[in-house]
């Protein structure tokens, strides 16, 4: 699994932290930015991730900023993409087992390291149920497909 990384400068340290995990964990990923903590603008980030996602060159990603609100919402904005901002374990293993989120947003300003990295790897180790849930997710891309010119 390839994984699409991106913050702004307040997710940066934390999307460092990140990519020594998934290093440690042999997990391949590319860094779309930003590479400091000098100040940005966390839509262009949050787009670039989604794009990669969108685009199948990776397979799903990962965005962090100060609270994991602005990168989602801006991720949220390329069709297809399923952005869950989760700062707990629950809503992370639901994110994918109920809607099949295939971006995750962290809010490195409200998370610690641990728990940060603890959500990265239930995130990814867990699979889309399908079934019922399959339904409803498709009806979420039926609500996109009417908006998308
Ligand atoms: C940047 O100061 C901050 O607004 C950003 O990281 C994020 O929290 C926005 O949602």
């Amino acid at each position: 699994m390839k994984i699409a990384l991106g913050s702004d400068h307040g997710g940066y340290e934390l999307k460092e932290i990140l990519k020594k995990y998934l290093d440690e964990k042999g997990i391949e990923y590319t860094d779309y930015g930003t590479n400091s903590t000098e100040s940005v603008d966390y839509p262009e980030f949050g787009q670039k991730v989604a794009e990669a996602v969108k685009s199948k060159e990776c397979d799903r990603g990962i965005v962090c900023c100060g609270t994991g609100i602005g990168i989602s919402i801006s991720a949220n904005k390329v069709p297809g993409i399923r952005c869950a901002l989760c700062n707990d374990c629950y809503s992370a293993r639901m994110s994918r087992e109920h809607n099949n989120a295939n971006v995750l947003a962290l809010g490195a300003r409200v998370l610690g390291r641990d728990l940060a990295i603890e959500i990265v790897d239930v995130w990814l180790k867990t699979e889309f149920q399908a079934g019922r849930h399959e339904r409803r997710v498709n009806k979420i891309s039926e609500i996109e497909n009417k908006y998308v010119i």
